[in-house]
């Protein structure tokens, strides 16, 4: 799991003044609406005796642990109030929580789970057609029990649609199937791949019919980023359907999904339902065979796996995740794991770059010189 990007935390209609609970990173936050409708999101740990901020109040801007009635501010997580000590009680430099950016976007609500000033952060991905009319974009969210940068690999594999998706492929048996010379498109923060593909498709949602039975069509796939990934799916010359998923890892087990799909055609809200129950079902071919992917993890030497040509685009994203590690962004899994229920971290955010003294320790990362492969977890 790699700090230092943005991350889907919710969708934004549903963040309110009430607290809600997120887990991040295999970390714990909160996310809450202040008065001027501002989101906000917080270490959720309190760092007095470790309750719970999100099972707390929303108190104006600041939010109100449940336990000894501390409060903390959204903007910066400095304590302002700290009740046992009576009106003009000194606070402690120390009584701070993280406090992380937030951007309201494509309808979610973004945090940047980090300690990079503003003008480093990796960008969120554009999305030009969520406010084009052209185009009618839908949200769909699902949780996978499935190693986020694995689930990545699965989006970015040219090869496994001829053989986990029924309607894009023919299990291989076509004789003329090979996967093509894979090109890679590379972009700021992420590389793609354009494959042509002959799918046994359904008349009328796909280019054109080919010798011997089925139909053209035309894909780009690629990532942005550590997990965000985008599909363009050309399903005619006209039919375009394009995704976006933001892969936030709950923990290195888990994945939550927010899958945002952009089409140009039947462009009535009523479609939304059609599309999700069909995107749904591609979806769980994938997770099918995700969920039992051995070892859970990446493995950490290319020696235990046989890379072909056709996993060409994959070795790239490893050698992105490689540079992010090299940065010192890849968190330390198993020395997290190893800590157990005695010790809580925070992910460090922008604050811990000019302020010390923390209560929590930041999570331990793997150090930028290790050896260990970036993909591990
Ligand atoms: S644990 Fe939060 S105020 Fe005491
Ligand atoms: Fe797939």
């Amino acid at each position: 799991m790699f700090i230092n990007f943005w991350y889907a935390a919710a969708e934004a209609a549903k963040v309110t003044d009430q607290p809600q609970h997120v887990r991040m990173l295999g970390q714990e936050f909160v996310l809450f609406r202040d008065s001027k409708g501002k989101v906000h999101c917080l270490s959720n740990t309190c760092i007095h005796r470790g309750a719970s901020l999100a099972h707390g109040k929303v108190k104006g801007d600041n939010i109100e642990c449940p336990y000894h009635g501390w409060q903390f501010g959204g903007a910066d997580g400095v304590c302002t109030k700290i009740p046992s000590l009576g009106k003009d009680g000194k606070i402690p430099a120390r009584a701070k929580v993280d406090s992380y950016p937030t951007q309201e976007k494509y309808g979610l609500v973004f945090t940047f789970l980090g300690d990079l000033p503003e003008a480093e952060r990796p960008p969120i991905i554009d999305i030009p057609e969520w406010d084009n009319p052209a185009w009618r974009v839908s949200l769909m969210t699902t949780l996978w029990r499935v190693n986020t940068l694995r689930g990545v690999e699965n989006t970015l594999d040219p090869a496994h649609t001829e053989f986990v998706h029924p309607v894009m492929g023919f299990q291989g048996e076509r004789d003329d199937y090979s996967v093509p010379q894979i090109e890679l498109i590379e972009r700021d923060w992420g590389t793609g791949t354009k494959t042509k593909f002959v799918t046994p498709g359904a008349a009328g949602t796909v280019k054109a019919e080919v010798r011997g039975g089925g139909f053209q069509t035309e894909a780009e796939a690629g990532h942005h980023g550590a997990t965000t990934t985008y599909t363009w799916i050309q399903f005619s010359p006209v039919a375009w359907s394009r995704q976006y998923t933001f892969n936030t890892p709950v923990d290195a087990h888990h994945t939550q999904k927010f899958f945002l799909q952009a089409r140009n055609f039947a462009l009535d809200p009523s479609g939304d339902a059609r599309m999700d129950v069909r995107t749904r079902e591609v979806m769980d071919q994938d997770r099918v065979v995700m969920e039992r992917v051995q070892p859970f993890f990446v493995p950490q030497s290319s020696t235990e796996e046989v890379i072909v040509p056709a996993d060409r685009v994959i070795v790239r994203y490893r050698e992105w995740q490689a540079q992010w590690q090299a940065k010192g962004w890849l968190m330390d899994v198993d020395a997290l794991l190893a800590a157990g229920e005695n010790k809580k971290f925070a992910i460090p955010s922008p604050a811990r770059r000019s302020n010390k003294g923390w209560a929590l320790d930041a999570v331990p990362m793997v150090g930028a010189n290790s050896t260990a492969r970036a993909a591990a977890e």
